[in-house]
């Protein structure tokens, strides 16, 4: 590939052998997943009560305010996970030893950095695999890496986290790391969260590795603001599906007609995320056929983002194969950091 912005052509060519961009959303598998995503979204708005799926958060403009929630002073996630990794990569990287990291949804790769810190260190040599849906934020986060960590090699994949579990190939290095860090599993209802773990195990050798961030069970009183922040910012990420919803499906949906809403489920342990439609309204996606009727205070389930007991997910993992023998928290036990190894 070319790296048109470098000023040395060895470091240029060097940069070129050191990253490999692949990408396996080819016209196939895009227009078969274009295909699920307009029956989901038409099941969702059609069901009682409504749903969206919460991918719709991420379009350019709700990843930006994705970044800014991460930065916010009520959203203790991201803060508390960077120090606990903080404390915990070095004994990472020396429990594995030599290793290829692959990060699902790796995004900006802000905290996988923390890890090739220590990697790095060590004198190891490492490969980094990263799988993201967005080719930007992967092509742009790669190259920024290969220029900080002048031995690492990267892949990166443009990819669905399913498609690229399946078709990960053997690592060349004697261990593998899949790290699914900043709590994404949160958003996946308990059967996906299962059936999630089973791919991890899939892609596994015995002796790998599965590194996960989750957030934990704790007060409503300081769970409820996370998702309700002073500034707006999340409720204005909530609100943006509708406009990617309108730009995608060609809809009209008023966006001063909804509110954000975030509350904890304690029965269920999780932050539920609604729009709720302040009026009696009749909405119309054109590219799905679709017209819906919403009335006054009814509501659309945007996210559940759950908050785990570290006793039963290591139970859970434990049942997949994926024993976890190392487990970081911080001082106040809001977040944890679990390094499980697949048995043999
Ligand atoms: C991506 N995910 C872990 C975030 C969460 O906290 O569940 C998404 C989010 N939704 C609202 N704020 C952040």
């Amino acid at each position: 590939m070319s790296i048109s912005n470098n000023a040395s052509g060895n470091l240029s060519t060097n940069l070129e052998n050191r990253l490999q961009i692949e990408h396996l959303l080819n016209a196939a598998t895009l227009s078969a997943s274009a295909l699920t995503e307009k029956s989901d979204v038409i099941a969702g708005l059609t069901q009682t009560p409504k749903s969206i799926q919460a991918r719709y958060f991420y379009d350019d403009y709700g990843s930006q305010l994705f970044e800014q929630i991460c930065e916010l002073p009520e959203y203790y996630l991201t803060r508390t996970e960077t120090a606990i990794l903080q404390e915990c990569a070095i004994a990472i990287s020396q429990l594995t030893g030599a290793c290829e990291l692959v990060e699902l949804g790796s995004g900006s790769s802000t905290k996988t950095r923390i890890l090739l810190d220590a990697y790095n260190q060590l004198d190891y040599p490492l490969h980094y695999q990263s799988i993201d849906v967005s080719a930007g934020i992967l092509e742009s986060s790669a190259k920024a890496l290969l220029a900080d960590y002048p031995y690492l090699q990267v892949h990166a994949l443009v990819s669905t986290y399913e498609l690229a579990l399946k078709q990960l190939k053997p690592s060349p290095l004697p261990n593998r790391v899949i790290c699914f860090i900043g709590s994404s599993l949160g958003n996946l209802n308990p059967q996906e969260c299962q059936s999630f773990f089973a791919q991890i195990t899939k892609a596994l050798q015995p002796g790998e590795y599965f590194l996960l961030g989750i957030d934990l069970h704790k007060s409503k009183d300081v769970l409820e603001p996370a998702y309700n922040d002073s500034q707006g910012v999340t409720a204005a990420f909530n609100l943006n599906m509708l406009n990617h919803l309108n730009q995608r499906f060609d809809g009209n949906f008023d966006l001063t007609q909804f509110e954000h809403l975030a509350f904890y489920n304690e029965t269920e342990r999780q932050i539920e995320m609604h729009l709720r439609s302040v009026c009696s309204q009749t909405v119309r996606l054109n590219a799905l056929d679709l017209t819906i009727d919403l009335a006054s205070d009814e509501t659309i389930l945007t996210e559940i983002s759950r908050k785990f007991d570290l006793n039963t997910i290591e139970q859970e993992l434990q049942a997949q194969g994926l024993n976890p023998t190392h487990v970081w928290t911080d001082a106040n036990q809001k977040f944890g950091v679990l390094l499980c190894r697949l048995l043999h």
